[in-house]
């Protein structure tokens, strides 16, 4: 029997407790029943593995809103279906309002229960594990995510690079995470208290731009009604991000320079000197040495600036990153979709993996969320891709075909869903609908995929699943008697 999920109960009516714990526990869910709040969140402090409280509103002693109050305290991510009194629509309002998930009206359909309980509980294993992705320390430096040994590499500089005060220049082509670079080296440095404020340069005209910069005082030119601070100013103590630099006009270029140097600037139209303790990030898609050689950007404020050079890879160059990016957009649009949990087939995961990515993980994320969006069932197929993306990749736009040994489905993603699944439980994951595999059946598919990966090794596929060799045995005999699989396997 799979490991079932864990749901706190508590109703004072016996009657009502009997038959929502019965319904519940008929399609799999783990029920623990309470007949007042105090013994039930004292239990909750005790068990870690509750992932979500039904809760009368109406209770002698400690109400519903105390219970919810109570249980977030005890654990914020829990998840709270409250059980309200019948046409009792503001204090449902009000249920809401405060944080919980969901809510029922009395008399409880027991059907409208179960469906409102899979949707809260898919929405919770969901965010768990985003948590848990989110965790794995080595593919993380802070919102960046990357295993490949090129972003390994970054990680390791970006460690030395942040707390120090040194100016830094970030180059990589579009949608390579330059920002979240520059966001990463503010959180780790000891500036991170103080403000991080980007400025795109290319998107502001140069006319405003100075005065964005370093403010203006009253007067200074028509339309300047009052004094206006820069974002040299208000990032004072902190980080500014110079986003786009090689678009910087040449004048500004010897404004910057001289702040660089001196560390002081006047506002247009004043004439005090003030002072800034800022640091300097700044991030280029273009080829600055080429704008130095046209004349197009001063040498001097180049040198200045690429004391520390950060490079973003491009994508392409880095396709083992793809599935773990792939991935993790994946749980996290279907998790802000409220949607049950999608997978890749490895088909589709292939083309993913062997396309140009021109637009690099910007790109990637617009498709992963249109495919969330897009796609009716759960398991992201070949033709549900754009066709750009198959006919670009059948024609070997991308990778030659060979070229890279494709990953895929890899271990470490079988293993994350295989052991998801096992936490689910069995029966249906419920979206009304009827149309979606069992849990039995994902987990039989997972263990089916990693045996032809493994070509029929039994000890590897128990493995890469994360699961006893027994275990393994045990539900391929169950498939046999079954008659589910052939005798072969
Ligand atoms: N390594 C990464 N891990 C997770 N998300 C990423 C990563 N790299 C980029 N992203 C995401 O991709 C999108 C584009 O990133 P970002 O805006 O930092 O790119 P950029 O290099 O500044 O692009 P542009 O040159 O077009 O301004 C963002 O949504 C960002 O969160
Ligand atoms: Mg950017």
């Amino acid at each position: 029997m799979t490991e079932s999920i864990h749901i706190l109960l508590i109703e004072d009516e016996a009657g009502n407790r009997e038959s929502l714990t019965r319904a519940l526990a008929k399609v799999g869910y783990r029920v623990s029943a309470f007949e007042d709040a105090r013994s039930a969140l004292e239990f909750l402090r005790r068990n870690q593995d509750i992932l979500l409280i039904i809760t009368d509103l109406m209770m002698p002693g400690m109400d519903g809103f105390a219970v919810l109050e109570g249980a977030r305290a005890a654990d914020p991510e829990v998840g709270v279906l409250m059980i309200t009194g019948q046409g009792s629509v503001d204090t449902a309002v009000e249920a809401m309002k405060r944080g919980a998930d969901d809510f029922l009206a009395k008399p409880v359909d027991l059907f409208e229960l179960r469906k409102r309980t899979d949707t809260i509980i898919q929405k919770k294993l969901l965010t768990r594990r985003v948590t848990d992705l989110e965790t794995r320390l080595s593919e993380k430096f802070g919102q960046l995510i990357g295993r490949s040994k090129a972003m390994e590499a970054l990680f390791r500089q970006l460690q030395l690079v942040a707390p120090t005060r040194s100016s830094v220049l970030i180059i990589g082509e579009s949608g390579t995470g330059k920002e979240l670079v520059a966001n990463a080296l503010h959180e780790h440095s000891p500036r991170k208290d103080a403000r991080f404020l980007p400025i795109n340069c290319a998107a502001i005209p140069a006319e405003i731009l100075e005065s964005e910069l370093f403010g203006h005082e009253k007067g200074s030119f028509t339309g300047a009604v009052g004094r206006k601070l820069g974002k040299f100013e208000l990032a004072d103590k902190g980080t500014l991000f110079l986003d786009e630099i090689g678009e910087l006009p040449l004048e500004m270029q010897v404004k910057l320079l001289r702040v660089l140097e001196q560390r002081e600037f006047m506002r247009v139209g004043g004439s005090e000197s003030i002072k800034v303790d800022i640091r300097l990030v700044a991030a280029t898609n273009c080829d600055l040495e080429t704008a130095v050689e046209k004349g197009r950007f001063r040498s001097d404020l180049y040198y200045r600036l690429k004391v520390v050079t950060l490079r973003i890879p491009s994508l392409r160059e880095r396709p083992e990153d793809i599935p773990l990016l792939a991935n993790h957009f994946l749980l996290l649009f279907c998790r802000d979709n409220d949607r049950e949990l999608m997978r890749f087939s490895s088909d589709a995961m292939r083309i993913i993996v062997n396309a140009r990515w021109e637009g690099n993980v910007r790109e990637l994320r617009n498709l992963v969320e249109s495919l969330v969006v897009l796609t009716p069932g759960i398991e992201i197929g070949v033709a549900d891709l754009p066709e750009e993306l198959r006919i670009a990749t059948k024609v070997g736009a991308g990778h030659s075909a060979g070229t890279l040994s494709a990953p895929l489905p890899n271990a470490d993603s079988l293993r994350d869903d295989f052991s998801t699944f096992r936490r689910i439980g069995p029966g249906r994951v419920a979206d009304g609908t009827g149309s979606t595999p069992t849990m039995d059946e994902i987990e039989r598919n997972a263990i089916l995929a990693a045996l032809e990966k493994t070509g029929g090794n039994r000890t590897q596929a128990a493995e890469m699943l994360g699961i006893g060799l027994r275990t393994l045995q045990r539900k391929l005999k169950e498939y046999r008697d079954a008659g589910v699989v052939g005798d072969e396997q």
